[in-house]
Order: structure tokens, then sequence, then C-alpha cells
């Protein structure tokens, strides 16, 4: 099964090419998967797995693609309905294999054992893992991110930096990942600007692609147990409001900062401060201050908006999220426990 989006590998020609290499194979087709890939999608292509014997998938694309892929892997394989599996992944005892060709760098779900399902039913996203879903082998090639466009570039450069700032604020020490998280943010903030200004830059696109993968591969995360905290919280409103996953995190990130900072947390966010972004001085909350704002200040001097009403989000469904976020994305154990209140004084400090 050769699974895809909209349509973007047929203008910049990775349609073609995949299938004048794989002419001897017997390939049966699932586009139009969304960005914040639906449900329904996963158990339309399951249905077709089940129906054409499928032997494996290749998910050519961003995240949405290689996620609901991986969804639909698992829910081929399985007699009741997909929705029970992203629910309780630890039900999934098989899978078909994926192999991924990843086209965009934000999300790291060529090589992780994650995806990410929308159910527009019942206005919930959630994330499912499971060792099965793992991709048998990742094709990544920076030309074929070339083509992104610059808000979605941007977007996943966001969403990387954010699965790094998701492991690097825990309650453990684990120093050798922590180094390798600061390089990694280091090599976003670098690139970043580079690619933005020419997105043809074969280097700048390699350095990004794989800042993306070694985010979410296991690597930054070593030695670190933690349960994360801005995404739970971007989950709810691209379940509501189905925005870019990136822009929410973008928007999200130095909220939570701001508000966690305390005493327990400055001297993280010192560490921070100097070792990311070269701030100096004598003043902790001065230092950790300025480390936080000067992620702000690269978020919007790339263009993204950074409030929520920029797009049009209301506090109307705030108090409900708040209560999900926390029931579903296991903020009890984040890197300081937040509670359905906090989540909500953190969702109106992003209005
Ligand atoms: O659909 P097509 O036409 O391919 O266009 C896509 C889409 O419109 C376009 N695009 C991708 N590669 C392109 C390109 N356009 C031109 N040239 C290319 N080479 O970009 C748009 C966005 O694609 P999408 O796959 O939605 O983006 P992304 O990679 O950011 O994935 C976002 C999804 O992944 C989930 C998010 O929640 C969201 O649903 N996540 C998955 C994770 C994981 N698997 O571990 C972790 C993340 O935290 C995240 O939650
Ligand atoms: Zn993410």
């Amino acid at each position: 099964l050769l699974t895809y989006g909209g349509g973007s590998i047929k203008k910049n020609g990775l349609y073609d090419k995949i299938y004048d290499l794989l002419k001897d194979f017997d390939i049966t087709e699932l586009s139009g998967i969304e960005p914040n890939p639906r449900l329904q999608t996963v158990e339309k292509g399951a249905k077709i797995c089940k129906e054409k014997d499928i032997e494996i998938i290749l998910a050519v694309g961003g995240g949405s693609t290689m996620d609901c892929s991986k969804a639909i892997a698992a829910a081929a394989c399985y007699d009741g309905k997909a929705w029970d599996l992203v629910q309780n992944p630890e039900m999934i005892q098989k899978a078909l294999p994926v192999i991924t060709i990843t086209t965009m760098a934000a999300t790291g779900s060529e090589a992780d054992m994650f995806g990410v399902i929308t159910n527009l039913e019942t206005n919930e996203k959630l994330g499912m893992g499971s060792p099965l879903l793992m991709p048998k082998v990742a094709i990544m090639d920076p030309t074929y991110t070339f083509t992104v466009p610059e808000n979605q570039t941007i977007a996943g450069i966001a969403d990387m930096m954010s699965h790094i700032m998701e492991v690097y604020f825990t309650k453990d020490n684990a120093y050798l990942s922590d180094r390798i998280c600061e390089a990694a943010l280091k090599t976003c903030i670098q690139y970043a600007p580079i690619v933005k200004e020419n997105p043809e830059d074969y280097d700048a696109r390699a350095e990004i692609l794989w800042a993306n993968t070694i985010a979410m591969n296991g690597v930054c995360s070593a030695g670190k147990v933690a349960s994360w905290s801005c995404h739970p919280m971007e989950h709810e409103l691209s379940a509501y409001y189905d925005i870019t996953h990136g822009v929410g995190l973008a928007i999200i990130t130095p909220q939570w900062m701001r508000y966690i900072l305390s005493e327990e947390t400055v001297d993280k966010f010192v560490e921070y401060a100097k070792n990311v972004w070269n701030i100096e001085g004598e003043d902790k909350y001065q230092v950790a201050n300025e480390g936080i704002k000067a992620l702000e200040d690269f978020f919007v001097s790339l263009n993204i908006p950074m409030h929520l009403s920029d797009l049009n989000i209301t506090d109307e469904y705030f108090k409900v999220m708040a209560k999900h976020a926390v029931e579903v994305g296991g903020l009890k154990d984040a890197y300081v426990e937040l509670k359905p209140d906090d989540v909500y004084q953190i969702l109106k400090m992003c209005l």
C-alpha cells in the first residue's frame, strides 16, 4: 500500500520516481491523508489492506501520512475498531511492516514508534505508541524536503524543538542527553533562518532533517523518564481547531516556561539560557527569563503567529480542554505537575 497526503509528492516528482523504482511491485494507493490524520482515514486504509491482502505499507510524506500509516498497519491486523488501538495501544499484537520516506522535517515519525490520530466525532487527538509501529526502514533524503512551504518548514522546526525541550526539562539528570539536546536545539537555531531564506540549501535541510530524527528516536531522551508538558495541551488545540501542530507548540512553550519558572526550576532554566542561547549574568531569574524571551523572539523572527487569538481561538473550550489534557496527557507526571486549572491559566496566557 502506497500512502501519501494531498499531492505534494506528485508535484515534486517523488511519486513518479517511486513508480519507476517499484515497477515490479503490485501497488495499491491510499491518497489524501490529511494533516492531523483522521480516524476515518485509518479505517479506510485498514479496510483496503484486508481486502487486498496488503503485505507492506510505504508511507511517503510528513508526520500525518506516516502516523496514519502506522495506525493502518496495526488496524489491518485487528478485527475490532481502529479507535480501540489508538486508545489502548497495548492491545496491538501485530502490525504490517511500514517503510517511511519522509518528506518533511518535524515529527521524527520516520524513526519512532508513535502515531497521532484525530477523532473529530469526539474532539480527541491521541498519541499511540507501540514498538510494533516502529518503521522497518526510514529513507531520508534532504532534497525531498526542498519543496516544503515556508510556513510548514518553520512549524516543523518549532515541533522538533519542542520534542527536544519536552525531554530536556525533566526531573532526571542525564548529562550527555542534555548536551545532545542543547546541540540539537542550537542546530535548529542556526539553520532555521538559512532554510527560510534558501529552501534548497542542502546542508541546512540535512541538518534540520537529522535534528528532527534524533529529537524523537530516543537519543535525546536516553536516561530520562517523564511525561511531556506542552504536547498534551497542543493536542487539545489541534483536536478542536485543526491548527498546525508546530504553531500551537510555538505559542504554548514560552508561556508554559513562564508559568512553571520557580525556585525549583530556575536552575534548569539558567542552564538552558546559558547553554542554548549564550546568555550570561548573575541574577538567576533574569537569565532564566532572558532565555525564555530568546525562544519567543526566535519564533517571532520566523514569522510564527504567537497568540491563539491570531488563529481565531477564544477561551470558549479552555476549561474542557484543560480537564481532558490532564486526563489523557499524563500531566500529573510532567516536569512540573499541571492540574486542570494550571492548564487553563497557561492557555489564557497564550491568548
Ligand atoms: O499532504 P501533502 O500534499 O503531502 O502536503 C503536506 C501537508 O499539507 C505538506 N508537505 C509535506 N511534505 C512536503 C509538503 N509540501 C511540499 N513538499 C513536501 N516535501 O506539509 C503539510 C503538513 O504535512 P503533515 O504531515 O501534516 O506535517 P507534519 O510532519 O508536521 O505532521 C504533523 C502531524 O504529526 C503529529 C502531529 O500532531 C500532526 O498530526 N505528530 C506526530 C508525532 C510522532 N509521530 O511521533 C509527534 C509529534 O509531536 C506530533 O504530534
Ligand atoms: Zn510534536
